[in-house]
């Protein structure tokens, strides 16, 4: 009946075969195959029996009779993976696809089928996931070289490698590549990086490509190579630096970096340690880049590379839509190469910050009080404007406004101390009451000496006020009271006291 089945079966097959061969744990010999297609849905007793029951008519019946000891355990055999598969949802005719082109399965102890599942599951494998990966490799349950490979992950690594990495290692890395899995990680800890955080190392990144495929050789060089850029911290800053090839991407990109540091390798590290990312930016990218800036904004490469030291950002924020455009407008103020650079150094988000959202609004402030369109005043109050928000900096005039100042006053100040705009207005507030009711002055001090509104109030202003105003009164210079330094603020104060 499964012959006239498998021989009227119009479906392609999915064996090499088109012929019906026994079941592979009936004669398993590796040149069997037969079509999963060939069976209708049926309950699935009857379907292992139509296997291992004899057919009078059929040659290989001979040879099952005279094995008819080991046709029980066969079938036990079959009936257990064919209910171990089915536990994580690979339903019966998939079983028969993968028991026939893989006929270690049927070989393997069903026992031993058993640990390995249960192995994969305690690694934190669901049954759908653990459907797929066996799906598309099985013999990741059959294969004896896994097992130290699990082990390892259980027990070294805790488990703790999250399942999609774990999946994708598995699912994804040719066996021999598999099997230095351990060794390479070992290998890590042995280089320095802390046993404690390796994980979190092998979290980020593509593992397959990292740690099995590149040889240990290649690792240590790797490695080696990064150690006077920040080495093991800029690893465990941002473990997916290890997925960029050594030879065509490191190298090539930190090599562009010493070049326009002038060999500065504390800087590089520095700039890599704090943007990390830099290193996803090819040569070719960042050439563009610091062409652009040569070009337009006329800085050499000693200025480009302190721009980059103190935003490396500016890598990721685009040429044309961004830089140009804003150094245009500082262009347009009146700001020459090294005024365009200076205000870079102090206010670089301006480079990437929203124009529409941020920059276009505070300019509308900014022109609203009094500031002259395209002026250099302008140019400085749009610097300091980049620390802080429109809200903030709506509020900071309302306060000015509400304690009598009008917007002459307001520019005056900000010209003197372009700071007073990006203040927190709370702690403005909290200062301005200081001044007028505990120190008991005139808010029109603050025309004169706006860098007032820069000191800490607690930490500064009341700490010196309280020193002084016994022995100096009221009348004492507030810039002299706080722009003294520490060290002379302290000796002086001594030779008052007796
Ligand atoms: C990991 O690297 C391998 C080999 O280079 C590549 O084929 C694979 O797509 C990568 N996997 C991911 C998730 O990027
Ligand atoms: C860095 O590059 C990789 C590919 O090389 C990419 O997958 C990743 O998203 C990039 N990261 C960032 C932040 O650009
Ligand atoms: C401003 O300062 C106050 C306290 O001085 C603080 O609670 C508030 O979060 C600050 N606001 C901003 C935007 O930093």
């Amino acid at each position: 009946m499964v012959l006239a089945l498998a021989l009227s079966a119009n479906r392609s097959c999915l064996c090499s075969s088109t012929t019906f061969h026994p079941h592979p744990l009936l004669n398993p010999s590796p040149s069997l195959h037969f079509s999963p297609s060939t069976f209708h849905p049926q309950p699935l007793c009857s379907l292992i029996k139509q296997h291992i029951i004899p057919q009078p008519s059929h040659k290989a019946s001979i040879h099952r009779r005279r094995c008819s000891n080991s046709l029980a355990t066969a079938d036990a055999q079959f009936a257990s993976i064919i209910a171990l598969f089915q536990d994580i949802g690979i339903g019966f005719e998939e079983t028969q696809v993968l028991l026939c082109n893989n006929h270690d399965l049927a070989s393997v102890p069903i026992d031993s089928l058993h640990v390995r599942f249960l192995s994969l599951r305690s690694l934190g494998f669901d049954p759908l996931t653990l459907c797929k990966l066996v799906t598309k490799r099985p013999t990741i349950l059959t294969a004896n070289e896994i097992d130290p490979l699990l082990t390892f992950l259980r027990d070294n690594l805790q488990g703790k490698l999250e399942k999609q990495q774990l999946n994708r290692l598995l699912s994804s890395t040719e066996q021999e590549f598999l099997e230095s899995f351990p060794q390479k990680v070992q290998f890590l800890v042995d280089r320095g990086i802390p046993v404690d955080q390796v994980v979190h190392v092998l979290n980020k990144v593509n593992l397959s490509k990292v740690l099995c495929r590149r040889s240990l050789e290649e690792i240590d060089r790797t490695i080696s190579f990064l150690e006077p850029f920040g080495g093991i911290a800029l690893i465990l800053k941002r473990p997916q630096i290890l997925n960029h090839d050594l030879d065509t991407q490191i190298v090539p990109r930190v090599k562009f970096l010493m070049e326009l540091s002038d060999g500065d390798e504390d800087s590089v590290g520095k700039v890599l340690l704090r943007f990390p990312i830099f290193l996803n930016y090819s040569v070719a990218h960042v050439e563009e880049h610091v062409g652009f800036l040569s070009s337009f904004a006329e800085f050499d490469y000693k200025q480009i590379f302190r721009i980059i030291q103190v935003y490396p950002a500016i890598v990721t924020t685009s040429r044309e839509r961004k830089l140009r455009p804003r150094i245009q407008f500082l262009k347009e103020c009146g700001l020459d190469s090294d005024e365009i650079f200076k205000f870079l150094i102090k206010g670089p988000t301006f480079l990437s910050i929203s124009f529409n959202e941020n920059i276009a609004y505070k300019l509308v402030l900014l022109v609203k009080i009094g500031y002259r369109y395209r002026s250099k005043d302008l140019a400085m109050a749009i610097r300091s404007a980049t620390r802080t928000n429109c809200g903030n900096m709506q509020k900071v005039i309302s306060l000015f406004l509400n304690y009598g100042f009008s917007c002459e006053d307001i520019v005056a100040m900000s010209k003197k101390q372009p700071q007073i705009l990006q203040y927190n207005h709370t702690s403005l507030e909290k200062k301005m009451e200081y001044l007028i009711e505990e120190m008991g002055r005139d808010i029109e001090e603050l025309l004169l000496f706006p860098a007032f509104l820069g000191y800490k109030l607690d930490d500064r202003i009341k700490h010196r006020f309280e020193v002084k105003k016994l022995v100096r009164g009221r009348g004492m210079s507030i810039n002299k009271l706080l722009t003294v330094s520490e060290e002379t603020f302290a000796g002086k104060r001594k030779k008052v006291m007796p």
